[in-house]
């Protein structure tokens, strides 16, 4: 039977992503590199009342993988700058599959860049399998279907969680390390983090505050749209005058690599629960613009992000080990569609009439 790995099994994901496999029925193993939560995390799954499922404890997932070349990988270890690339390789030096909730701008155009090399090799690679980059991702080519680019794009993702592991606010510090990001005439722009306030509109007529953030979202963007000027905004950083005045003093420090490294592992022993209450939805948001004038908007509801994440990443690798995907590199609805997103819980509006309040 064909096995899917699961990396960083232990995590909030990873648990979520192989509950949602057991389900299915599929053959997994739980990999980490800590045998007592690993069999905790194995005890939980035979609660759902499946076979228990095999774990595997390693510090080198790489060389597991180019071992034992598995069928297919779900890597949910972040921060994703130093675990995409180098599990990504080792899947396709084995000809194995490989999946990724990464969501920081660098690993998932880096993860892009193995396009070549996974096509030789035979292996798919997708990344940004989870709210982020899909949810985005699918408004934009829903809006862009069929049309020529449009000159403008914009994304805002306003997911709500019920609980933060601490690798989340790893990745959160890599990413504001990275600084602000836009594209504008194609080209990827340094901007100031915390820029580009904007007032995202929702269907019922209110707003949520995003800012500017560099995520992965602004480049699935730029591919899905064909734009030159792609903006990626989130409600997951904080929106008021200080805050947005201190992100950039925040991300400068946080590019020192020793001072980053000393936050991610204080970081790492933390545990947030974000403010939400029952019943908030998750939210993401896109909005196209023509030359011309035309402006397209459209939004996904869904319920609580990890839920929609674990669907998406288990429905993705599923599909990978049922042998339906192409050879390459992608962001998921590049490789599947849109409907991908609704298949995990998402409902899409689309709306030609509103004008974005920019
Ligand atoms: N794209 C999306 O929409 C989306 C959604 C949710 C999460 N994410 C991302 O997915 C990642 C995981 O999130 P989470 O909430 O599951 O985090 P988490 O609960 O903190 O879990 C992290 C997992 O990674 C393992 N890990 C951490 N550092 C490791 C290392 N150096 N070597 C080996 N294993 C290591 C942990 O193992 P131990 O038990 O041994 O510590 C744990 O299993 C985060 O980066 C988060 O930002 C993305």
């Amino acid at each position: 039977m064909v096995e899917i790995w699961i990396l960083g099994a232990t995590g909030r994901a990873g648990r979520s992503i192989s509950a949602e496999l057991c389900r299915g029925g599929h053959q997994i193993v739980l990999v980490g590199r800590n045998a007592q939560r690993l069999s905790e995390a194995a005890a939980a799954i035979e609660a759902l009342g499946g076979p228990t499922p095999r774990t595997l404890v390693t510090d080198d997932p790489a060389a597991q993988i180019a071992a034992d070349r598995p069928d297919v990988v779900v890597n949910t270890v972040g921060p994703f700058g130093t675990t995409t690339v180098p599990t990504a390789q080792a899947c396709v030096a084995a000809g194995s599959h490989y999946v990724d909730l990464a969501n920081e701008f660098e690993p998932v155009r880096s993860l892009l860049e193995l396009d070549t090399v996974a096509r030789a090799a035979g292996s798919t690679l997708v990344t940004g399998a989870g709210f982020g980059v899909l949810a985005t991702e699918a408004l934009v080519y829903e809006l862009c279907a069929g049309r020529p680019a449009p000159a403008r794009v914009r994304v805002a993702a306003m997911p709500v969680v019920d609980g933060l592991g601490p690798a989340v606010l790893a990745s959160v510090v890599d990413a504001a390390a990275t600084g602000g990001l836009v594209y504008r005439n194609g080209r990827p722009v340094r901007t100031r983090l915390g820029a580009h306030l904007q007032h995202t509109p929702l269907p019922d007529g209110t707003t949520r505050d995003t800012v500017a953030v560099p995520t992965g979202e602004l480049e699935a963007a730029l591919r899905a749209s064909g734009a030159a000027e792609v903006i990626a905004t989130s409600s997951e950083v904080p929106t008021g005058r200080t805050a947005r005045a201190a992100l950039p003093i925040v991300g400068a420090m946080l590019r020192v690599g020793a001072l980053r490294r000393i936050v991610i592992r204080a970081v790492d022993r933390w545990q947030l629960t974000p403010p939400s209450t029952p019943g908030d939805a998750s939210w993401a948001y896109a909005c196209a613009e023509w030359e011309g004038g035309e402006t397209r908007q459209a939004w996904l509801r869904t319920g609580e992000g990890y839920q929609f994440t674990s669907r998406v990443a288990a429905t993705v690798a599923a599909r990978l080990a049922a042998g339906e995907a192409r050879p390459g590199a992608f962001t998921p609805a590049a490789l599947f569609g849109t409907d991908l997103a609704r298949a995990a819980g998402g409902t899409i509006t689309v709306d030609t009439a509103v004008k974005d309040p920019r």
